[in-house]
């Protein structure tokens, strides 16, 4: 806190020389008025500008003295008043802004074996040999966190946050703060998105926290989060003082040609005053790659900042197109990340949670220790071969099992939740015994079931047990599903426990519930009106919701992002996703085959669904969770106009140019959905040499089937897919245009 701290205000002063005893009504209605302005403006000063201008001893009288007030007067004391807040509301909220190209993450590889496979799967997928030369870029992978800047036509427009790699927050006023970031580029394309790190140096991280603790502010746990939280700040003057600095990674949309490799990009940005990293470089085999990484790790400690592993890079920009991305990562890159720093401690208790699929998983209580500059208390045990020191094949994974009171050795790899790599067995008492894994559900008692070949034991409990629907309702609202932002994880535990929410659709009656009344939630503890508001706005605004989100809220086993983004491509709207997976559950019919066959969903998953659709039925979850929402159909994100934008692709044969899993790749990158089986509403089948049934199905269906040499063409644009009546788009409406053939598989 800065030093202005000992100005008396003129209500403290006020409390010796006129006690609230000897106020009159009115006199303390309009102390109270003012207090409370007080109160508040200190409040948001301290909370959300970090710039307070009083000590914590006359905030604390202000407080008393308004408190005193409303004890003598209670009539006086409002809803929302500020002698019981605590903190202030979140800053309001940044703009929000979505990526022109979304913000992806990256792959990890741990070990040589990890960035040999990288290489071999690249290699696989582009169909070379290990003799074809393919060249990388290595560089440092920043602790930092990462930030998206729009340059038009040479000038930074915008800068925002990553997100959730698809919207994410403006922050263009406080970027324009930091120095390593040029505000106009010469030469660039008319719109040009260049993407880097955001990071702090470590000395002004311990100059920040030794000025956070003389003010008694709220320490920052590592230069990454002081990153963060500077970048966030509502004063662009105090993003400044905060010193961050910026590298540039890379880019995103380009609306016109750039450079043909990543090097000379970097290069080109360099020259334009952009700074790029010491160590990057150009490596043309994997041993070059090891090398780099060793050369960079040697110096790690000199650098001054944080770094965390290497990022390798497929060089050719034109291969990095063909590569192309999976629903979160490109499969050009990855980060090589260093090993784990580790300490040891001793396991207090072992805990089991109950997932939102009944998994039942051990946790650790550690005794809090600090690996690599994070306070640790808890890790992931995983599941009841972990504890025990076996893997799914019964094999040893460590020396011995692991104990209550135990001495063992974490560590912690970037973000990633901490593990426990070993156990002392020297420091192990005599009287210690193995833990015994529950084989009942330790939040609703039901039996909990380990099925033959599956490493995790299940509570059976499904909508009875109060954990997984906490769970679920936790999954539905967060970042990668609605993301309603407010809704923290104690809340929903709270609501949960008296009775409001029983399942996510209870979310959308909250207002009704805790808007007025005497449960107002603007009363609780811990929430204002303000922030009461701003969750019932939150939640009514999420309440348009894009059908691949959706999916994926649902919280169905084995529906992850990427096979919650296949299915909306494939269904087009809610209705028609519903609509076949109910009628799915009869096995026999053209629905089961439909979803069966879907590319990258098959057996397994269209059970999951079918077994979810039956228990969402059995509760009407699904109908009470309709009625307040409304269902954004999927939008293509490929160029409109595309060759194949919506159109559903079946390959055959064997193709010379590229593999199949290329073919399907770049198919999927023009908007095309890949399906395994021939039907009417199969607009295109790619019929490589040697095809198979398929091709021969088309031509009774009257599909359009196209070599390889006709294939290429379309993909270079030269080619078109003859427009047929049967090739059925899928009708905005939800109607079942779709006709399948039960012998389609
Ligand atoms: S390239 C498509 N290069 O790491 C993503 N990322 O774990 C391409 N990061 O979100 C990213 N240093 O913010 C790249 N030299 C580097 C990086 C880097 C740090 C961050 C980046 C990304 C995250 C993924």
């Amino acid at each position: 806190m800065r030093d202005a701290g000992d100005l008396m205000t003129e209500q403290a002063k006020d409390s010796e020389e006129n006690p609230v005893e000897s106020l009159s009504r009115k006199a303390a209605e309009t102390e109270l008025a003012e207090l409370s302005r007080q109160i508040a403006e200190e409040n948001k000063r301290y909370h959300q500008e970090d710039e307070p201008r009083i000590s914590d001893g006359e905030f604390d009288r202000l407080k008393q003295r308004a408190k005193a007030i409303e004890d003598r007067f209670p009539e006086l004391k409002s809803s929302d008043s500020q002698t019981e807040k605590v903190g202030a509301p979140p800053a309001q909220g940044f703009e929000k802004s979505t990526h022109l190209q979304p913000m992806l993450s990256l792959d990890n590889a741990f070990d040589e074996d990890d960035v040999r496979e990288f290489d071999g799967r690249i290699r696989r997928f582009l169909g070379l040999t290990g003799s074809d030369a393919v060249t990388y870029t290595a560089e440092p992978k920043i602790d930092g966190l990462s930030v998206s800047l729009t340059y038009q036509e040479g000038q930074l427009v915008k800068a925002s946050t990553r997100g959730d790699g698809t919207v994410g927050e403006v922050v263009t006023e406080n970027v324009l703060t930091i120095e390593d970031i040029p505000h106009s580029v010469p030469d660039a394309p008319d719109i040009m998105e260049l993407r880097g790190e955001v990071y702090m140096l470590h000395s002004d991280f311990v100059e920040l926290n030794e000025g956070q603790k003389k003010a008694e502010k709220k320490l920052y746990a590592n230069p990454r989060n002081a990153a963060a939280g500077s970048l966030r700040q509502i004063d662009s003057s105090v993003t400044k003082s905060r010193r961050l600095h910026f590298f540039a990674h890379g880019l995103g949309m380009l609306s016109g040609p750039f450079e043909d490799t990543n090097y000379d990009a970097m290069r080109r940005l360099a020259d334009a005053g952009f700074i790029i990293s010491d160590g990057f470089a150009r490596c043309f085999n994997v041993d070059e790659l090891l090398e780099r990484y060793r050369v960079i790790e040697q110096n790690r400690a000199e650098l001054g900042f944080d770094i965390d592993g290497v990022v390798y890079k497929i060089d050719n920009v034109e291969l990095q197109n063909r590569l192309g991305t999976s629903s979160s990562a490109p499969r050009w890159a990855i980060a090589h990340k260093f090993p784990a720093e580790t300490a040891w401690t001793r396991l207090e208790a072992i805990d089991i949670q109950v997932g939102r699929t009944g998994a039942l998983s051990p946790v650790a209580r550690l005794q809090p220790v600090t690996v690599g500059g994070v306070v640790v208390s808890n890790a992931t045990l995983h599941n009841e071969d972990y504890v025990a020191g076996r893997d799914a094949d019964g094999d040893r994974i460590r020396k011995s099992d692991l104990r209550v009171g135990d001495w063992v050795k974490v560590y912690r790899a970037g973000d990633v939740i901490p593990k426990i790599a070993d156990v002392d067995l020297e420091k192990r008492s005599p009287d210690s015994v193995p833990y015994e894994f529950p084989n009942t559900c330790p939040i609703c008692g039901s039996e909990a079931v380990r099925p033959e070949g599956d490493a995790v034991r299940r509570c059976t409990g499904d909508l009875t047990c109060k954990a997984q629907a906490v769970e679920r309702i936790k999954h539905f609202v967060s970042r990668a599903a609605l993301n309603i932002e407010g809704m923290g994880n104690q809340y929903i535990e709270q609501f949960a426990e008296e009775g409001l929410l029983k399942d996510a659709a209870d979310i959308f009656l909250l207002e009704e519930k805790l808007g007025e009344g005497e449960n107002r939630l603007a009363e609780r503890k811990g929430w204002g009106k303000l922030s009461a508001d701003n969750l019932f706005k939150e939640i009514r605004a999420k309440q348009n919701v894009p059908l691949e989100k959706l999916i994926f809220a649902l919280g169905i086993r084995h529906v992850g992002a990427g096979v919650s983004d296949r299915l909306a491509r494939h269904f087009g709207t809610w209705g028609r996703f519903t609509g076949v997976v109910n009628a799915a559950r009869d096995k026999s019919g053209e629905q089961w085959v439909e979803l069966v066959s879907l590319e990258g969903v098959g057996k397994v998953i269209a059970e999951s669904l079918v077994a979810a659709f039956d228990k969402f039925e059995s509760i009407g979850f699904l109908e009470r969770l309709e009625n307040h929402l409304e269902v954004e159909d999927f939008v293509e994100t490929v160029q409109s106009g595309s060759a194949l934008a919506g159109k559903i692709v079946v390959f055959t044969g064997t193709l010379q140019n590229m593999t199949r899993a290329e073919a399907k790749s770049r198919a999927e990158q023009l908007g095309a959905r890949i399906s395994g089986s021939v039907s009417r509403n199969t607009a295109l089948v790619v019929a490589g040499s040697s095809p198979g049934s398929k091709a021969k199905k088309a031509a009774e269906l009257g599909v359009e089937v196209m070599d390889e040499n006709r294939w290429m063409e379309l993909l270079d644009g030269k080619a078109s897919v003859r427009e047929s009546e049967q090739s059925a788009d899928v009708q905005s409406d939800g109607s079942e245009k779709q006709q399948l053939l039960a012998d389609d598989i």
